[in-house]
This record gives C-alpha cells, sequence and structure tokens, in this order.
C-alpha cells in the first residue's frame, strides 16, 4: 500500500545517523568539505541553532538551518535552505519553510529573516517580505544601500531610539545570512 504522507519534518540533533547524509545534501548545492558540514550539523540543538530536516521514507530531502538573531532576542534567521534538485518545484520547499516558522512560533520567535540571492519569488510565495538591512542589525544598511533592494519594502520594526548602535562586530560572531554579500536581498517575515 502507498503511504499517503512519506514526509516527516525532525530536526537534525533527533536523527544523527542522517549527519553524512544532510552533509552530502548540502554539499551537492554548496560544495565545502565533510568536516565542516559535519561540524555545524551536529550543532544543532532544541535551543537554536536548529538544523531542520525533511525526509521522505527516511531519506533527506531538504534541509534548513534555523540560528537566533545575534542582535535580536525574538528573531531567527534561515540560511542553508536546500532541496534535493529531484524533488524541486513538488511544494516540499514550501512544506519545510512552513515547519520551520511554526517551530520557531512555538518557540517564541516573532521574527523570521534570511537572506537570498535569486530565490526571492520562492519566499515570498511563502510570505517572506523585503526588508531593510538595518532591520536585521542597526548599521548594516551602511554596507548595503536601501535603494538597491528591488522590491517594496515591509513596515519596519519599530526603530529604537537612543545612541548609535556599538560598533559592528568582528565577522566571525556573525551569522552567514548577515555578512551581506552582494546583492543578497533581505527578508523578513512576522510568525
Ligand atoms: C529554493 C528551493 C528551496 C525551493 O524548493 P522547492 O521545493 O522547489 O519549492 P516549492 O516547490 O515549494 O516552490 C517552488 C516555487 O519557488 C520558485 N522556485 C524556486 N526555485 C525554483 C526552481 N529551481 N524550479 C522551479 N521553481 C522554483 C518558483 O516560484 C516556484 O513557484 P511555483 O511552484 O508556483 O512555480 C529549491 O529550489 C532549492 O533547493 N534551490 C537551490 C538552493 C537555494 O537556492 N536555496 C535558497 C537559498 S536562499
Amino acid at each position: 500500500m502507498v503511504n499517503p504522507n512519506p514526509y516527516t519534518i525532525v530536526p537534525m540533533h533527533e536523527r544523527p545517523d542522517l549527519l553524512k547524509e544532510t552533509s552530502r545534501l548540502i554539499n551537492s548545492q554548496w560544495p565545502a568539505s565533510e568536516r565542516r558540514r559535519l561540524r555545524t550539523l551536529e550543532a544543532s540543538c532544541d535551543n537554536f541553532p536548529i538544523n531542520l530536516l525533511l525526509l521522505k521514507d527516511n531519506r533527506v530531502l531538504g534541509h534548513c538551518r534555523i540560528s537566533r538573531m545575534p542582535s535580536k532576542e525574538d528573531s531567527c534567521f534561515i540560511e542553508t535552505f536546500v532541496i534535493d534538485r529531484e524533488y524541486r518545484s513538488q511544494g516540499l520547499g514550501s512544506k519545510l519553510l512552513h515547519a520551520a516558522g511554526e517551530l520557531m512560533s512555538k518557540k517564541g520567535i516573532k521574527n523570521s529573516f534570511l537572506s537570498t540571492k535569486g530565490q526571492e519569488k520562492f519566499y515570498s510565495k511563502n510570505g517572506y517580505k523585503i526588508c531593510e538591512t538595518a532591520d536585521i542589525m542597526p548599521g548594516l544598511d551602511r554596507v548595503v544601500p536601501s535603494h538597491q533592494l528591488p522590491f517594496k519594502k515591509i513596515n519596519p520594526l519599530p526603530k529604537i531610539s537612543g545612541p548609535p548602535p556599538p560598533p559592528m562586530p568582528r565577522n566571525r560572531f556573525l551569522p552567514q545570512t548577515v555578512l551581506l554579500y552582494p546583492g543578497r536581498t533581505h527578508m523578513l517575515k512576522h510568525l
């Protein structure tokens, strides 16, 4: 009999047996050393970062990583979002993104950020809106001016008045998505 819902979504740390397979999936999109991938995947835990997997009959078809924003307690960012090439355009990316949103909500997270280059349509189909770099981290708007962003911006988060923000932390303390590679679009969904 055919399983009517063969898909499950589980955090990486509940399926350590799938570490290598997950690393292979990510590396099929963004080649990097397996050692480096495994180290990041092994950091998955209940209290963030959480690496979320989409499985079909125990095969890893999708992955994303959810981390806390260092500068915003009630916010997370999503990165390394990938669906197996053979399974794209079947709604699986949307399924995984939706599950990631629900998981964040359950943990009290109010805003989900990400940055992308080329997948804006996919994310906007799933409720994400273009946001200002300053919404991600005060001061970053000096790096990528808002007029370079292609779409209408979302209502900004409340601005915090007071003294200017502290200097930017060194890059190694910044999450990958806010390193602001040129041309990336920053997006936000209020959960
Ligand atoms: C982006 C990605 C996760 C989307 O996953 P998916 O399972 O194809 O997503 P869905 O099927 O839920 O939605 C597909 C929609 O996204 C868009 N889309 C994004 N990438 C697409 C692709 N390669 N082929 C077709 N549609 C794509 C389309 O608008 C499509 O809309 P439609 O179904 O109404 O035509 C997947 O294409 C992927 O892994 N891409 C490579 C890695 C990547 O770029 N990740 C994002 C990093 S920011």
